[in-house]
């Protein structure tokens, strides 16, 4: 049995300002009808790409706050059997999936957890259904898979992962698991040929993730116990001990285990996968005009090329310029150059910090 596990915790701050901490991308229709044909949230795609695998509902977790546009999203694609993990603070992915392992753990099964990030686009949702199959035998014989992307540049938001001997029939080992490397890594690993991307989806039965996570971090492993202890359901909503959980380290899975861990496996998978992290990464995967531009709303151009222009409300005309990303909204206007919207977050840490 898979039971599909959608982490849909995240604040996506670096698409500011049109994905916000009352409505973070994951909940957004960012790819648009076009790109998709289908006029969903990254999260309800990422929902349906799970039920076409599992006939067992997903479980969501993310943050309370978010809690009812996660509920209305779910019920707008009939997944009323779904239930939802609700964190009273945000810890990384680690102790989410800690908290969703001991869910569904707790009547003494022992599925596999496939793990799924809210906030990915995959163009070829037919391939990763036969990929995540075919990784069913290596999850199943204990390896924690990964599965891995071809990587195109020496992207440093993203872990990588270094290609070991063969297992089975579809896997390799993992021989290094390195989260996140700077720049000058990241292009040494992309230019030796030897590592793929790790996706952000993983395949393992949850009493693995469990174990790994008492030997690596036993400090998170106890927080994410006494948290799950004094849950309350409230519809379909699984509260956890606030205090608890709010005692809880903070880390991801790469760091916290996928980094220590001897059991990796990683499984190819190619399947026109993208993390939508930053605007630059909307407008690779985007239908672009003849000139490179991506736009969207009432927008007049002359002379512009590689741009991304969103607008809602007002005209936006753009002259003589190029690789640049303009986000128009209600009441934020974002004009970035392609290659630094990374920093988006830091406007958002600034205005946070402002109050
Ligand atoms: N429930 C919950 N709680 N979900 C969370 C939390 C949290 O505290 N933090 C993040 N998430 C969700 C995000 O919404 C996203 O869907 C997923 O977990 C991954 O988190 P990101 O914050 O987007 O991670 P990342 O992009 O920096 O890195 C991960 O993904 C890369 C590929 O996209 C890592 O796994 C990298 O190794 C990987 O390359
Ligand atoms: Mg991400």
């Amino acid at each position: 049995m898979i039971y599909p596990i959608i982490l849909a915790g995240g604040q996506g701050t670096r698409l500011w300002p049109l994905s916000r901490s009352g409505y973070a991308k994951q909940f957004l229709d960012l790819t648009g009808s076009r790109l998709t044909g289908s006029g969903f949230s990254l999260l309800q795609q990422t929902l349906q790409r799970a039920t076409c695998l599992s006939s067992t509902p997903p479980l969501l977790i993310c943050n309370e706050e978010h809690r009812f546009i996660a509920a209305e999203q779910l019920r707008q694609l009939n997944l009323t059997q779904s239930k939802i993990i609700l964190e009273p603070v945000g810890r990384n992915t680690a102790p989410a999936i800690a908290l969703a392992a001991l869910h569904a753990t707790a009547q003494g099964h022992d599925p596999l957890l496939l793990v799924l990030a809210a906030d990915h686009l995959i163009q070829d949702p037919l391939t990763f259904q036969n990929t995540v199959l075919s990784a069913s035998p290596l999850a199943e014989a204990g390896h924690l898979v990964t599965f891995g992307i071809v990587p195109t540049h020496a992207e440093t938001g993203y872990g990588y992962i270094q290609k070991g001997a063969t297992l089975g029939e579809v896997g390799f080992k993992v021989s290094r698991f390195v989260e996140k490397p700077d720049a000058q890594t990241a292009a040494a690993y992309v230019e030796s040929g030897e590592y793929c991307w790790n996706s952000g989806m993983f395949l393992f039965r949850a009493s693995r993730y469990l174990d790994e996570l008492k030997t690596s971090r036993p400090d998170i492993l106890e927080a994410c116990q006494a948290a799950m202890l004094d849950t309350a359901a409230d519809l379909d909503f699984i509260r956890v001990d606030a205090q608890a959980f709010a005692a809880c380290p903070e880390d991801s899975i790469d760091y916290a285990v996928m980094e220590k861990t001897q059991q990796a496996a990683m499984v190819p998978l190619d399947a026109g996968w993208s993390d939508i992290g930053s605007w630059s990464a909307l407008w690779e995967v985007s239908e672009k005009d003849t000139q490179g531009n991506h736009l969207t709303g009432d927008v007049l151009t002359l002379n512009t090329h590689n741009t991304l222009v969103k607008g809602e409300k007002r005209l936006i005309a753009t002259v003589g310029v190029e690789d640049l990303v303009i986000i128009d909204t209600q009441d934020a206007l974002l004009v970035a150059h392609k290659d630094q919207v990374q920093d988006v977050k830091k406007i958002v840490e600034r205005l946070k910090a402002q109050g």
